[in-house]
Order: C-alpha cells, then sequence, then structure tokens
C-alpha cells in the first residue's frame, strides 16, 4: 500500500518547485518514527548480502597495502540516499578492525555482527529521501579466499607475492564496507598506495602515480555505475601495456610476473570489442584491457572494463568475459537467481565468435552437444537454480538453451533481441522474468512453453522445443 505520507510530503516538494517556493510551505505530518535498516537487500539465495534502508551513489576509497606484511590500511567514504527514515543501517565487511565510524562528519556508534555486518548508528536518524556520507577507517590482516562453486571469493596470493581479492557472488566485502549486492550499482573511485616497486590495479580509468617516502600512490575512476562483485584489487610487480580502442577508450593490459603466455590474446581485445559491438551493439564499458594473473584460480572474473583472467587464457575465455560487460556488467541481475541472464549469454558469445570468424555450423554443432548432455545437466535448471548453485549449468547448458531461443523466433528477432536489451537496460538492473515478457514481445510469440521446458524443468525438453522450426520468414 502507498504511505499517504509519502505521497503528501513528495506533492509538497513538488508544490514548491511549480511555485518556485513562493508559497507557504505546505504542513505536513511530523516525520516517521525512524526505523533499523534491513540487513539484507532481500536476495532470496543471500539473505545478508546487501542492506536495506538506503541505495548507495559512490563510493570512495582511500586503500593502502603491503604485500610484504599482507597488511591493509582502509578509509572508505559511502554517499548513499536513506530510503526510509534510518535510525540505524548495516554495511558489508568481511574481516578487519573498524576503528571509527562517522556520519556526516559526526561520530557513529557501529558494532560487528556476523562475519559480514557492520552496524552503524548515526548519532540522529537520517531522514528519508537524505544524502549522508559514512566514513569508516578499518585496517588489518585481509580474509583468504575459501572455496566457492567456481573460484573462491576473498583474497588469494599470487606466486610472486603479491596479492589480490575477486569472486562472486561476493568479493568487495573482503576489501572496503559496502551495500553487497548487485541492485545497488553505484560509481566507483579508489586511491591505491603500495611501496615502491609494486603496481596497484583495480578498474576504471586511472591517473598517473606518485611516489613519496617509499610508497607510490594511484587514483582509480570508474563512473559509471557498478556492481560491487565486479571491482577488484590487485597488487603485483605488474607490467603495464596502455593504449586506445578506434573511439578513444582506454585500453589497459597488465601482466603479473610469469603472465607473458597471455599477451597474445590480450592484444586482440580491440577485435573482440569490435565484434561483440557489431552482435550487441556500442562498448557499454568506460575502459577495456585485462589484468593477467599468474595464478591457477581457474576462473576469470568479468571485472568491469578490466576483466581478471588465471594464467593461460585463450581467446574464447577473453570473448566471453568481454562480452560480459553487455551482459551482466551494464546489465546486471536483478537476483542471483537470474545468473542465466549473465552467464549463458557471456557463453553464447563465443558460439557468436566461432560461427562469423570461423564459419562454424552453430546448427550441427549445437545437435552433437545436445546429445552429449549428460542426464544430471538436464536435471539443473537455469531459472531459479538454489543459492550456491548459481553455476552448475549456465555454462553447458545455458548456450544450448539459447541458441534453442535462437532457432525458435528466428536469426532477426534475435538478433535485434542481443542489441536491444542491453540497450534498454543500459548501466540497470534486470530479472530473468523480465527476459522473458521481453522476448515474447520482440518475437510476437507465446514462449512459455519453451521457457518452462528449457529454463525451469529440470528434463531433457520435449523434441518441440530441443528442435524447433525455424520461423520462415
Ligand atoms: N563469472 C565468472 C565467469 O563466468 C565465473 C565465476 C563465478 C568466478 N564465481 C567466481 C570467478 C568466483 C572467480 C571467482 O567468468
Ligand atoms: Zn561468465
Amino acid at each position: 500500500m502507498v504511505d499517504r505520507r509519502i505521497v503528501w510530503t513528495s506533492l509538497g516538494g513538488l508544490a514548491c518547485i511549480v511555485a518556485a517556493c513562493t508559497s507557504p510551505p505546505v504542513p505536513s505530518e511530523p516525520a516517521p518514527a525512524p526505523t533499523h535498516g534491513a540487513a539484507g537487500i532481500g536476495d532470496e539465495y543471500y539473505p545478508e548480502a546487501g542492506n536495506g534502508g538506503y541505495d548507495v551513489d559512490r563510493y570512495e576509497l582511500d586503500v593502502r597495502y603491503d604485500p610484504e606484511r599482507g597488511q591493509l590500511t582502509g578509509e572508505a567514504t559511502v554517499t548513499a540516499r536513506a530510503t526510509q527514515r534510518l535510525s540505524r543501517f548495516n554495511l558489508d565487511l568481511r574481516g578487519f578492525t573498524v576503528s571509527s565510524v562517522e556520519v556526516d562528519g559526526a561520530i557513529a556508534d557501529f558494532a560487528r555482527e556476523d562475519s559480514s555486518e557492520l552496524v552503524v548508528t548515526p548519532p540522529e536518524p537520517l531522514d528519508e529521501g537524505s544524502v549522508f556520507a559514512t566514513r569508516v577507517r578499518y585496517e588489518g590482516k585481509p580474509v583468504a579466499a575459501k572455496a566457492g562453486q567456481l573460484g573462491g571469493n576473498g583474497w588469494y596470493r599470487s606466486p610472486s607475492g603479491g596479492a589480490f581479492v575477486f569472486g562472486e557472488p561476493q568479493s568487495a566485502s573482503f576489501w572496503y564496507p559496502v551495500n553487497e549486492h548487485p541492485r545497488d550499482k553505484a560509481a566507483f573511485s579508489l586511491t591505491a598506495t603500495v611501496p615502491k616497486g609494486w603496481t596497484a590495479v583495480s578498474i576504471g580509468k586511472s591517473g598517473k602515480s606518485t611516489t613519496k617516502e617509499g610508497w607510490t600512490t594511484t587514483n582509480w575512476t570508474e563512473p559509471d555505475p557498478v556492481a560491487s562483485y565486479l571491482t577488484v584489487f590487485a597488487v603485483d610487480r605488474f607490467d603495464v601495456e596502455t593504449g586506445e580502442l578506434a573511439d578513444g577508450t582506454p585500453v589497459r593490459n597488465v601482466f603479473a610476473p610469469g603472465a607473458d603466455d597471455a599477451r597474445d590474446e590480450a592484444a586482440r581485445t580491440a577485435e573482440i570489442v569490435e565484434y561483440l559491438e557489431s552482435r550487441f551493439g556500442d562498448y557499454p564499458a568506460s575502459t577495456a584491457g585485462g589484468i593477467y594473473l599468474d595464478s591457477a584460480t581457474g576462473f576469470a572474473l568479468e571485472t568491469q572494463g578490466t576483466p581478471t583472467y588465471p594464467s593461460g587464457p585463450d581467446v574464447d575465455l577473453l570473448v566471453h568475459e568481454i562480452a560480459h560487460q553487455w551482459y551482466g556488467n551494464s546489465v546486471s541481475v536483478h537476483s542471483w537467481a537470474d545468473i542465466c541472464l549473465n552467464e549463458c549469454f557471456a557463453s553464447y558469445a563465443t558460439w557468436l565468435w566461432a560461427e562469423d570468424k570461423h564459419g562454424a555450423d552453430l546448427d550441427s554443432f549445437y545437435r552433437e552437444r545436445v546429445e552429449m548432455m549428460p542426464a544430471d545437466l538436464w536435471a539443473e535448471p537455469l531459472y531459479d537454480m538454489g543459492a550456491g548453485n548459481e553455476f552448475g549449468a549456465v555454462y553447458v547448458k545455458g548456450p544450448l538453451a539459447v541458441h534453442a531461443l535462437r532457432m525458435r523466433i528466428g536469426d532477426e528477432s534475435f538478433d535485434e533481441l542481443l542489441r536491444r536489451w542491453p540497450a534498454e537496460h543500459e548501466n540497470g538492473n534486470a530479472s530473468w522474468e523480465e527476459f522473458e515478457d521481453f522476448a515474447e514481445r520482440v518475437s510476437g510469440q507465446d514462449l512459455d512453453e519453451f521457457f518452462k521446458a528449457w529454463f525451469r524443468d529440470t528434463e531433457r525438453p520435449a523434441d518441440e522445443h530441443l528442435h524447433p522450426a525455424r520461423p520462415s520468414r
């Protein structure tokens, strides 16, 4: 139900704009009693991920990391808008000792709860709609990554003594206080300081480095909204190569010692971006390139504008991670149950690449793969697969399902869908259910049975869905 008081005050505000604030103020009821912001944003899979009661506008981080001591010192300023009248609110942070929290410059009380909640109580309640800045000072030895379903989430050490932190669905809370859910995307900037001789890298555009008293500082700025798991921090004795895409977008390829075998693949970044632009529309990220590690994380992560790669990446892996810049990064999931929007499409991008660059016959490739599918993969749903199981079927069954959709709606509708989806949700969020509606609109077909068979059911789809006849044009 609509809260009358909210309607009343917002109408009051509107009246003030229209009358140029000359009319007497509309009498308003007293502000509602302040309440606690929820400890989670409302994702069923991860009830404690993210928080309620506010929406972050930007993160401004100042992080100093010494790889020799494995010690991090951070100061984070989180600027947010209250979405309710707040008596207190949470940020997500794992490990570290918090030394102080200020809200709009005033000392705030804080407490740590469970493994990831930093509970902040400002001296005065925050009004709904107000913008407030929370500054957190923290330090300590970061929490090492534990195995996730794919790569581990948290901090890794590199063979050359460096360190990096990444992961999905959670990683940002391992290095800064954050509203850790893709539903709350925000701008991001970082001032990173490491001992001279080391290089810190992150996402976004980087400024010049300066060295003072044995420490080197570099600024990183990502103006586009970014889901927090797509931020990364890596420190190593990197070799940095810079360039530009044809339109001036900065390209930064960063190689860890021992990652030289990735140079040939990295050199194809512009070619891959251009190819994917021909299928998905304009490249949405503010930078391009990659962080090439010499680590056996086993997995890459599509960190925004600058994916992070394990040792020995092949071109298909670059195509996959760069495709995520549209599918996953610019358009982010609403809930983790929607992960197929990221992985099914990024995985299908390598099919498109094979078709257009190498003349692959995708229909016959598809038929072979369908016959090779093990029963336990048919049993995995692509939508709402359950917490901790997000990555079970999306890489293998996912691209098959996308190809089946293409056959079902025909190439013309499918090509339109591939470009329109990222354009319509640019820098936003969307859910799987929205995608189903969208595909029906674009194709003009009723796809309920098709989507049920491929994305929700837990068995091999019936032949009519497995081998749909392409529409005649
Ligand atoms: N999204 C990554 C990809 O498809 C895979 C991934 C999932 C991952 N969870 C991770 C990578 C944790 C590193 C750590 O490329
Ligand atoms: Zn992926």
